[in-house]
């Protein structure tokens, strides 16, 4: 049986589908044809050609029109931020944005265009755009330094055929020599993207290889970093699109939609921090998640019946690992229909949850968006009834297998079916008190088919703009995430809502957190997962975790323990397999399944592989609560900011060469730096600290940065360094995240000199937050040969439970003499290795040591 499967699973895997660019392939140049003969196709360029004319069009666009059959539209949003878009035979698009959140008012923008000898320049202060009079390609500068940031290596083409119509229409730039290229999203490649080509279609990508490309999800944004300086590109296009980073090395980056327009905004940094704050501002950051979802979740396909959930539950707390959260999957529902329970599983939901509930766990369920032709299923009968599935120009609803072997699919494109969407979760949240939801196959994939999805044809309504597929794919699981995020909303205004997507498009952050599919139990994918989520973390999305331990087949224990370490920092922090299951099964394998389950259960439980490995991994669950405050405090940074929680070393000094080679190590935060173990019996490693100085935070021993460093490891946690100067806060470990009253937070600073760490805290669910119901204490740090010295300051009205600080100083180069709290002696104690450990009130003002 288990072979039989394991076979199964393999002929699943999916082939990665080559980049290409020329449509059919088999049309023929319109240049080279006859009337009066016939031929399988026939294709069309379009370019501007030479400038005919220009137009200032209100205060922000200047329209450019082509000699030829394109026009330019640039938009200036900031002195940083150019928007350019090319249209081929038409007028400029007025259809809404999937990715850009709606501005309150547009800013007025100053600048100046400039008409002088064969050029067009527009000057912003920071940016000069040369737009060439002859053929329109664009060269970027840096304003101030005179810098060439982007040079069109030819100018924008376009081809359609008669049969077709626009296959793609393209931009081409300078691929410098040094040039780095980060971002895109999932991409599996190493983390500069030079020398790969890539595409975006949403694609159910079951047992990925480190070369499979599509995956799932299209975050078509991509930071380039030359000479120091930074810009990012965002290709804002629902289409399928194609990146080439110099892959032939030719010298050429390449990009193109296969659709629509061309349209791109330039971010200059010229830091890409900035330009990552630049991308947030127009695409929008996460919702601050409820304090639980950053607890540890357990999950897998799947825990039922009833008895099986409430043993798992009871397991956890027996053994004292810390969880927050349990999954079901699937098999919790009758018979694969959405938003119904098998009542011979689950007899009574509710109590359940309820009861899970008063143990600290909350619930998380499944919803897919295929739903089960069932004549006698309310959703399907409320959905035909409303019409909100999808159909085919024939006007015939489009019908596939997924989990039940004849779906109908919604059309999240359409507001008035995304309301009815949002409307069939109150039950289970408003009534049930699920907790939270699990969107799945948003790609949206369809079983059976080689096509993996939807066919091309199917039409949407696209906000009343409508579209086929190919212009909706890549937004589908981004607007069924949407409905599901409004519809928690409207059936529960007061809680935060917590959603998690397979598939999703920029923007999507907006509503859900990401995991990123069905990944496998090797340290091959260990390594992808870190760059993974690093990768995403700068695209946009930092609410990101991987199936720790992997999906598909089972780990060794001291793989789940590695990965359980480093996701840690990952802020989706869930175990996740497939057990027994068979990827695209069908309703008839289940008894197999469920038969397999019984013989052998493939548990990936923190405790499923005995002695060390469960208490190597309760260490790392209890590490993750005493981080809790530190991860909140950065969650929260991240949703007002858009800061990426995960930093690739190229994000903490980007003119460090070494720094933008590393892809292993990263920073958590802004102070902490992760020497991640992905190699099973590694005794030491050798890590690489940027500029500055750093601790082990364990231990304390301090280190030099812009250098290499040599670390023994241990098999009970990974290497963590934190800057010199930093203080972290710090929690109790608790079971589940508001199981204690916390009356002491911990403080741990280290000897050094820093502007600002900081602790946010707030009720942790609620909106309260918004109206000044949270706390932020800033601690900024001077260390001198005379002492040490910690300044808090804070804002916002809330009261934690908290009264007091339990502080711990690190390495302390001298024995202390005394320690003042806002100028009054207060009595500390000394630890060996110079360790001083003082309690102090919550609202202190100054400390300081004096040796
Ligand atoms: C998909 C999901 C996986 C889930 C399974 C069954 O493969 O990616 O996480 O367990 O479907 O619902």
């Amino acid at each position: 049986m288990q072979l039989q499967m394991a076979k199964k699973k393999k002929e699943k895997k999916i082939v990665a589908a080559s980049p290409r660019l020329e449509g059919t392939g088999i049309a023929v140049p319109n240049e080279a044809t006859e009337a009066t003969s016939r031929y399988p196709d026939v294709y069309f360029m379009h370019k501007t050609g030479a400038m005919a004319d220009w137009e200032r069009l209100g205060d922000r666009r200047i329209l450019f029109r082509g000699a030829q059959d394109a026009s330019l539209l640039v938009e200036v949003y900031s002195p940083e931020v150019i928007r350019f878009r090319y249209a081929v035979s038409a007028p400029f698009s007025q259809e809404p944005s999937y990715a850009l959140i709606e501005p309150d008012q547009e800013e007025r923008v100053l600048f100046e265009i400039k008409e002088a000898g064969n050029f067009i320049t527009i000057s912003t202060g920071k940016l000069k755009c040369k737009i060439a009079k002859i053929d329109l390609q664009l060269q970027i500068y840096d304003a101030e330094s005179g810098q060439l940031l982007l040079e069109e290596a030819v100018p924008f083409s376009a081809r359609s055929t008669i049969m077709n119509g626009l296959e793609y229409l393209k931009v081409s730039l300078r691929a410098r020599t040094g040039e780095k290229y980060l971002g895109l999203g999932d991409k599996t490649c190493p983390m500069d993207l030079r020398g790969h080509a890539l595409q975006n279609w949403n694609t159910d990508s079951f047992g990925y290889q480190k070369d499979t490309d599509p995956l799932y999800r299209s975050i078509p944004f991509y930071y380039s970093l030359y000479k120091g300086k930074a810009y990012g590109l965002f290709l804002h296009s629902s289409w399928k699109t194609h990146f080439d980073f110099d892959a032939t090395g030719a010298g050429v980056t390449a990009f193109w939609t296969e659709g629509g327009e061309m349209d791109y905004f330039f971010i200059y940094g010229p830091e890409l921090t900035a330009v990552n704050r630049r991308y947030m501002d127009l695409t929008g950051k996460p919702e601050l998640a409820p304090l639980w979802a950053l607890g540890f979740h357990q999950c897998r396909w799947s825990y039922y019946p009833e008895s099986r959930v409430r043993e798992l539950a009871a397991e956890f707390r027996e053994r004292s690992i810390p969880c927050d959260a349990v999954y079901l999957d699937i098999d919790y529902m009758d018979g694969y229909r959405c938003f119904t329970w098998n009542k011979d599983y689950f007899p009574d939901p509710k109590k359940l949850i309820a009861d899970l509930k008063k143990d600290g766990f909350q619930t998380v369920v499944m919803i897919d968006p295929g739903i089960r032709v069932d004549p006698d299923y309310e959703v399907y009968k409320s959905g035909t009834e409303q019409d909100v599935f999808c159909r085919r120009p024939s006007g015939e609803v489009m019908t596939g297998p997924v989990w039940p072997s004849k779906c109908v699919f919604p059309d999240y494109t359409d507001p008035r079916v995304r309301a009815w969407w949002a409307d069939q979760y109150e039950e289970m949240y408003a009534d049930q008190e699920v907790s939270g939801f699990w969107n799945d196959m948003n790609e949206p994939a369809v079983f059976k088919v080689n096509h993996l999805t939807f066919p091309d044809h199917v039409l949407h309504h696209y906000e009343g703009f409508g579209a086929d597929h190919r212009k909706a794919h890549n937004i589908y699981g981004q607007q069924m995430s949407r409905a599901t995020y409004e519809g928690l909303k409207k059936h529960q205004p007061e809680k935060r809502p917590f959603v998690l997507t397979r598939a999703t498009f920029s923007g999507g952050q907006r509503y859900a957190a990401l995991w990123t599919g069905d990944n496998i139990a090797s340290w091959e994918h260990l390594r992808l997962a870190n760059i993974q989520c690093q990768r995403l973390s700068i695209s946009g999305f930092s609410f990101v975790g991987t199936d720790i331990g992997g999906f598909v087949d089972v780990p060794a224990g001291e793989l789940l323990v590695r990965w359980l370490q480093l996701a840690v920092f990952h802020p989706v922090f869930r175990i996740h397999s497939m057990g027994n299951n068979v990827d695209g099964a069908s309703e008839a394998e289940a008894e197999m399944v469920q038969e397999a389950e019984r013989l052998n259960r493939l548990d990936q439980e923190p405790w499923a592989f005995g002695d060390p490995f469960t208490d190597q991994a309760r260490t790392a669950i209890e590490f993750r609560y005493i981080l809790l405050p530190y991860i909140y405090t950065y969650f929260q940074r991240a949703s007002t900011l858009g800061d990426p929680m995960l930093k690739p070393l190229s994000f903490f000094d980007q003119t460090d060469q070494e720094a933008l080679k590393r892809e292993s190590e990263f920073i958590f935060g802004d102070h902490l730096l992760v020497c991640p173990i992905l190699k099973p019996g590694t005794k030491t490693i050798t890590t690489y600290l940027p500029k500055g100085e750093w601790y082990d935070f364990h231990r304390a021993t301090p280190f030099i940065g812009g250098q290499k460093v040599r670390l023994r490891t241990r098999p009970d946690r990974l290497p963590v360094l934190v800057r010199a100067g930093s203080v972290i806060p710090t929690y109790p470990v608790q079971q589940y995240t508001d199981e204690l009253e916390i009356h002491h937070v911990g403080l741990r600073a280290y000897f050094g000199s820093l502007d600002e760490s900081l602790w946010y805290v707030d009720a942790g669910e609620g909106y309260d937050y918004r109206e000044g119901g949270y706390r932020l204490a800033s601690f900024s740090t001077v260390a001198t040969e005379k002492g040490f010295l910690i300044r808090q300051e804070v804002t916002g009205d809330f009261q934690p439970t908290a009264t007091a600080y339990r502080i711990k100083l690190f390495g302390m180069p001298f024995d202390a003499l005394s320690l003042k709290v806002d100028g009054a002696e207060t009595h500390f104690s000394q630890l060996p290795l110079k360790v001083l450990v003082v309690e102090i009130p919550l609202d202190f003002g100054e400390m300081e040591v004096l040796f």
